[in-house]
């Protein structure tokens, strides 16, 4: 249920959670101060209480309210992506409730670059916002995917929906930066500004990357071996088995594309209830397509749980 400005200013002040579109994927809100609020993001996902939740904030006066230092790098990659799809990892203060950390001395911050969400946030404080899906779901980037998975009655913030489709890139500095999860902002736009190359950290860092994510109900499979699947979800200039069903990611020399429509196919997929699906995942290895590329590998792991 699509609800106002001033009645999701209201809902989120007595400490219920809203949907909100940024501009990757929709969120699931509440005030960090208000840990009631952040208990239920949990509930109401299903999320395990170890996986922490990324901090939205709408200026840096919030950022400082929340974390005990900004190094060098770390401010110049705010002030070059913010607004915008980096998520970065910083020491929090103890003041930060430790439901919105799992416990963990760091936080996760964002700044997202969609306007009414930006004045929302100003006006109410820093909100945590974990993707509006369910644990173990694919990510919600529609209006009808929040709703499938919290009801029609759940109330999302009205305003422009997410554009990239994909969650943003989220980094750390251990002391190195290392790369935590792939996400909206290719990893080279980022060497670039640090002058340096970014390698994929442990899993240890990311509690996220322990957890199964993304994943359609059907079995996807990649590759040469195109068993007995149902459908086809490819790239529309190349050419599958005519008699299945084809779903179409879009072209394959637009990421930009494939990336806005890669979660609403896995949700249409299972809306077809089928089994078994192959996809394509013969996509260069950079830029954006690196992201595409690492979310259907984790999607195709195995059934969702
Ligand atoms: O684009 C996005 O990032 C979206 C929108 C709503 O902003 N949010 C999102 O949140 O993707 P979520 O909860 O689905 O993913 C948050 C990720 C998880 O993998 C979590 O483990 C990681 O951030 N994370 C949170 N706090 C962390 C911390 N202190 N250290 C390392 N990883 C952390
Ligand atoms: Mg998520």
């Amino acid at each position: 249920m699509i609800i106002s400005f001033s009645e999701a200013k209201k809902l989120l002040l007595e400490g219920k959670n809203i949907a909100v579109p940024t501009e990757t994927v929709y969120g699931l809100a509440g005030i960090v101060s208000i840990e009631s609020a952040l208990e239920r993001i949990y509930s109401l996902k299903n999320r395990s209480k170890k996986n922490p939740m990324i901090i939205h904030v709408a200026n840096l006066n919030q950022v400082k309210s929340l974390v005990k230092s900004i190094s060098d790098d770390a401010l110049m990659l705010m002030k070059k992506f913010w607004p915008g799809p980096l998520t970065l990892i910083l020491p929090a203060k103890e003041s930060v409730p430790s439901v919105a950390r799992s416990d963990m001395p760091t936080i996760a911050i964002r700044m997202p670059q969609n306007d009414q969400v930006l004045k929302l946030i100003e006006e109410v404080g820093p909100i945590a916002a974990p993707s509006a899906n369910l644990s173990g779901k694919p990510t919600a980037t529609t209006i009808e995917a929040v709703e499938e998975d919290f009801g029609k009655n759940f109330p999302i913030l009205e305003g422009s929906i997410p554009e990239v489709g994909l969650e943003s890139t989220i980094i750390g500095q251990f002391p190195e930066w290392k790369l935590l999860r792939f996400g909206a902002i290719p990893i080279e736009e980022i060497e670039f500004m640090l002058q340096n190359k970014l390698s994929f950290s442990s899993e240890i860092a990311c509690p996220g990357n322990f957890f199964k994510h993304y994943s359609p109900k059907a079995k996807l499979y990649r590759g040469k071996n195109t068993r007995d699947v149902q459908a086809i979800i490819g790239y529309n200039e190349r050419t599958y088995d005519q008699s299945l069903p084809f779903f179409d990611l879009g072209s394959e020399s637009n990421p930009r594309e494939i990336a806005k429509n890669l979660f609403r196919i896995f949700r249409l997929i299972d809306a077809h209830n089928f089994e078994k699906v192959w996809i394509d995942d013969e996509l260069p290895n950079q830029g954006l397509y690196l992201t595409i590329k690492e979310r259907i590998s984790r999607a195709s792991e195995g059934e969702s749980s």
